[in-house]
């Protein structure tokens, strides 16, 4: 079975799905690996390396007629051009990012090719999936990214410093919503040396939050009732945002760093942070709004931009992770290449037939046909 990664070609996309260090893992499990010439030049792993490790490399045309195709971004954002389209092939393979609650019409396309597509956004949260878990390791990346923007912006310095000239108190940073990006946010601003609070819905993250050294703020509006049963927050009321906003406003105001995760899966992002709310911050100030790509938690958010507003810096990054391509494909590989080897039965051969939770909650497309029930029921609902 011969395995594809193609280069990317998403806007400003930087990241290769496969690094050279799992090829050799691929090998072993039987399968030949087929790189597109240039594919991980901007993350940092040059033609040679892939070929040391025992790849092929290969032209576009070549690659896209591989079994498996693997891929950073698929559908979605990363919408395939129509001359490759025009190349796939009923019964290849498709694995990648998909933004299937985002844009479900991406697949489309690809279903009428009558390929076999995979979305690894919809992994579950369960342990045994948590090598295959593309979400947790580019939010990550982002987390940690989201900290040195902010810091790059911010006209004062992070950590406090005792010097002969003087005395210079830490800053303080707030992070909202303290999932995976939170927390290494958290985690990052602390190594910065900032004093840093943080706030979730989620109230089961408190400890996590102080095991972190930071303040978990109690606004007394969390309950078991924010979070579902994969762990994740559930969509509330606006009357509960209002609520929220309200409460946080003294927090946000007293921040000179504010960075936003704040989600809900398929949902828009919940605004967190009104334009009243960003007036009442100092001067110099910086809101780095990670769920821009859902509308952002601030209400000025313009996603995809960096916007000044009374003096104080709002960014609203898209992709992050392409900004540190080199770790990013590092897990990311990591992830889409413990996956490929899930899908193997003992023969080596990829087995759809299985009752097993991981594929059936990531397979979308079955040989042409949209199967995933999600996935089904947002397209009728688009379509009405
Ligand atoms: P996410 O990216 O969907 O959301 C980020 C954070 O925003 C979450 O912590 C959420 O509770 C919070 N949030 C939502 N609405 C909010 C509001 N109004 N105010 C403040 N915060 C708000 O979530 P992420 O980071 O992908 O992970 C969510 C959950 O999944 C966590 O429980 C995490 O521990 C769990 N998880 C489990 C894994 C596994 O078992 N394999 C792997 C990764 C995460």
């Amino acid at each position: 079975m011969r395995v594809g990664v193609v280069r990317e070609i998403a806007p400003g996309e930087t990241r290769v799905s496969v690094v050279p260090a799992v090829v050799p893992t691929l090998k072993k499990a039987g399968l030949e690996v087929l790189v597109e010439a240039g594919a991980g030049q901007l993350a940092g792993y040059p033609d040679a390396e892939y070929i040391a490790h025992g790849a092929r490399v290969a032209d576009r045309s070549e690659v896209l007629q591989a079994d498996v195709l693997l891929m950073v971004r698929a559908a979605g954002a990363g919408q395939l051009p129509h001359s490759d389209l025009q190349q796939l092939q009923p019964g290849q393979l498709l694995i990648a990012m998909c933004d299937p609650l985002g844009q479900p019409d991406g697949f489309r396309p690809l279903a009428e090719r009558g390929l076999t597509v995979f979305a690894l956004e919809l992994m579950p949260r369960i342990t045994r999936a948590q090598s295959m878990d593309v979400l947790s390791s580019m939010a990550t990346v982002s987390g940690y990214r989201a900290v040195l923007l902010a810091a790059m912006h911010l006209p004062r310095m992070f950590p406090m410093l005792m010097t002969a000239a003087g005395t210079i108190m830490p800053a303080k940073v707030f992070v909202v919503g303290a999932g995976v990006a939170g927390l290494q946010a958290i985690a990052t601003a602390r190594r910065l040396g900032a004093a840093v609070s943080a706030y979730d819905v989620r109230p089961a993250v408190k400890e996590q939050v102080q095991s972190l050294g930071a303040k978990f703020v109690e606004l007394g509006l969390e309950s078991q009732e924010a979070e579902d049963r994969g762990g994740y927050a559930r969509k509330m009321g606006e009357e509960f945002y209002q609520r929220q906003r309200e409460m946080m406003a003294r927090w946000v105001a007293d921040s000179d760093v504010v960075i936003t995760t704040a989600m809900v899966p398929g949902q828009k992002a919940p605004v967190l942070i009104s334009g009243q709310m960003v007036s009442g911050m100092r001067p110099g100030s910086v809101i780095v709004d990670l769920a821009a790509e859902r509308g952002g938690n601030c209400e000025l958010t313009q996603p995809g931009k960096t916007i000044q507003y009374n003096g104080i810096s709002i960014l609203g990054p898209l992709n992050l992770p392409a900004e540190v391509p080199y770790h990013a494909s590092q897990m990311y590989a990591k992830n889409i290449s413990t996956f490929l080897l899930h899908l193997l039965d003992k023969q080596g051969q990829i087995n759809l037939e299985r009752d097993d939770e991981i594929l059936r909650e990531t397979l979308v497309v079955r040989n042409g046909q949209i199967v995933h029930p999600r996935i089904q029921q947002l397209l009728q609902q688009a379509a009405a």
